[in-house]
């Protein structure tokens, strides 16, 4: 199998963008983060796309920008938490599932961070979103990572994993 880029899946605050900016750099790819790709397109933060337009609205905008970045090739792609759950990924992409305990999100994650994701508005919502969803990552990872270390400690495990694959 040649997969056309590599994309990285999980909950919020689980490191997919700080994990893909590292990974990008040691594999020579190009990265993308979809949070950041609609920020810029719609001229706003994400969290003023939930209060202006609703999350039904911006989950459309998700799956046109990760099909958009996935008729490309070559990227290390960082997704939104909901990406997997609500939007359909191109099976032409090596998915690594960036595996935190939901425990060790919540201590990672400054009051900053959370305030600009809506859904971490309430903690215990925020649990029960991060039990629906766990099977389904696990499901559409090609592979999956134990993220619940800082990111040098298991870098190179994903980095490892990924060179023995084709990935153009
Ligand atoms: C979401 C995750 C967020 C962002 C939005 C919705 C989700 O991205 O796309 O707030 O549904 O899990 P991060 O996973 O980068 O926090």
């Amino acid at each position: 199998m040649v997969y056309d880029n590599i994309v990285l899946i999980g909950f919020m605050g689980s490191g997919k963008t700080a994990v893909g900016i590292t990974l990008s750099k040691k594999l020579f790819k190009d990265f993308v983060d979809v949070d950041a790709v609609i920020e810029a397109e719609q001229g706003c933060s994400i969290a003023e796309i939930f209060e202006r337009d609703g999350e039904a609205y911006f989950r459309t905008l998700e799956q046109k920008c990760i099909n958009e970045l996935t008729s490309k090739k070559g990227q290390v792609i960082a997704t939104g938490g909901g990406v997997p759950i609500h939007s359909t990924i191109s099976d032409k992409s090596l998915i690594v599932y960036i595996d935190a305990d939901f425990d060790v999100i919540v201590d990672r994650l400054s009051a900053r961070e959370r305030a600009k994701r809506p859904l971490f508005d309430d903690e215990e919502r925020a649990r029960a979103l991060y039990d629906a969803r766990i099977d389904t990552y696990k499901e559409l990872a090609t592979f999956s990572v134990d993220a619940n270390q800082v990111i040098p400690t298991f870098i190179h495990m994903i980095v490892d994993y990924i060179l023995d694959k084709r990935v153009l």
